[in-house]
């Protein structure tokens, strides 16, 4: 069995994040958003793991991860000239593959719970391809099932009159007829091989196509809004299985609050943190107030400023921020300080499709 992870695309609905930052590199509660999709493959027993990633973006990854020694796995990066669409990445992936079965794991999506029992569903039921379904508010901006008697009889992508309220999330498991499917299919409307309509092959050729149902969270991080929630429901997870965890400095004059985790090299004075809270290391939080479903990555500096449900990048730095930030996705090294020269005005650097909320 293997392993094939995506973490090329384009992450056009997270700019400006994703100008300067492969998207699957944004922390997710302190840690780059793809090392879940990582820990969940390896927790499931599979170490040899593909990783797809397209030139432009590529090379990040490959620094930020390495080949695998750190997790004891072996990771093979598999280059997809353009992301022309999900069933092209399964396709320039088949030599890596060969004709063993394999999981096909988006790098993008977040699940708490891990994907062994989905695995061990998909090795019982015998079928070609097993589908993950949850259970959502919008199915119209995922691939969605039309489910008949308990089998899935279509797979439309993004429809605009969904036939459930289920998606098909990121986590596929296959056997080889995968790829008689994605060397078949043609080109969507939008240009590109749409795994959905993979998926719509298999079933019309007759092959056997099954699914799982997440019970537990599971969260596309697509959108900023996404990003925030995938942070709070693993901020939870994190704190519910270990207490607080506090190997940086806390003054005396400061306050800790449920559960929160300080890690090495921190400082926290005379500030109030109420947890799920994460400070990552050698940051600075003084004089502050942190509110819950914050993850606060390393060598950031907070100053007479208050936050709450957001996230905030490396090397940040807010100083003297009156009014609390709340909702809120910062880059790495961005900078939000008080001015105090004459006359008061704003003063914005800001990259495209920035976005910024005054009262
Ligand atoms: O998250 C589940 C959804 O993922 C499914 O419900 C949809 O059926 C499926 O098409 C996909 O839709 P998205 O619009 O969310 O896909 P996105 O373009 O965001 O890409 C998902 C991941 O694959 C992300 O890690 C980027 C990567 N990717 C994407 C494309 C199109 C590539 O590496 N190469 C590509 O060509």
């Amino acid at each position: 069995m293997k392993a094939l992870i995506t973490a090329g695309g384009r992450g056009t609905r997270l700019r400006p994040i994703t100008h300067t930052n492969n998207k699957h590199l944004i922390p997710i509660a302190n840690k780059p958003m793809i090392h879940y999709a990582i820990e969940a493959v390896i927790d499931a027993g599979i170490k040899d793991i593909g990783i797809v990633i397209n030139p432009d973006t590529g090379e990040e990854i490959k620094e930020a991860l390495g080949n695998g020694e750190r997790w004891g796995a072996s990771f093979t990066y598999i280059i997809q000239e353009a992301p022309i669409g999900l069933a092209h990445v399964v396709k320039v992936s088949q030599d890596f593959i060969k004709d063993e079965p394999f999981v096909f794991y988006l790098g993008d999506n977040v699940i708490v719970g891990g994907i062994k029992r989905f695995l061990e569903e998909f090795k019982k039921s015998g079928n070609n391809c097993h589908l993950v379904l949850a259970k959502v508010k919008d199915p119209q901006r995922f691939g969605v099932p039309e489910i008949k008697d308990g089998r899935i009889v279509r797979v439309e992508e993004k429809p605009k009159v969904p036939k459930s309220d289920f998606a098909v999330t990121g986590i596929y498991f296959y056997d080889h007829h995968i790829f008689e499917a994605v060397n078949n299919i043609k080109p969507s409307w939008r240009g590109e091989l749409e795994i959905s309509d993979a998926h719509q092959y298999l079933i019309d050729k007759g092959y056997k196509i099954g699914f799982s149902e997440i019970t537990g969270w599971w969260k596309d991080t697509g959108k900023p809004e996404d990003l925030l929630e995938a942070n709070r429901l693993v901020l939870e997870q994190i704190i519910n299985s270990k207490e607080s965890k506090i190997k940086g400095e806390v003054d005396k004059d400061s306050e800790i609050i449920g559960k929160v985790i300080i890690e090495e090299g921190a400082k926290i004075l005379k500030s109030s943190i109420l947890g799920p809270v994460i400070i990552g290391e050698n940051t600075i939080i003084e004089n502050s107030y942190i509110g819950p479903f914050t993850s606060i990555y390393y060598d950031c500096h907070i100053k007479n400023s208050e936050i709450q449900y957001s996230i905030i990048m490396e090397k940040s730095k807010i100083i003297d921020i009156e009014t609390r930030i709340e909702k809120s996705i910062l880059g790495k090294s961005v900078q939000l300080m008080k001015g105090d020269s004459r006359p008061r005005t704003y003063c914005f650097i800001l990259g495209d499709k920035g976005s910024i909320k005054l009262i």
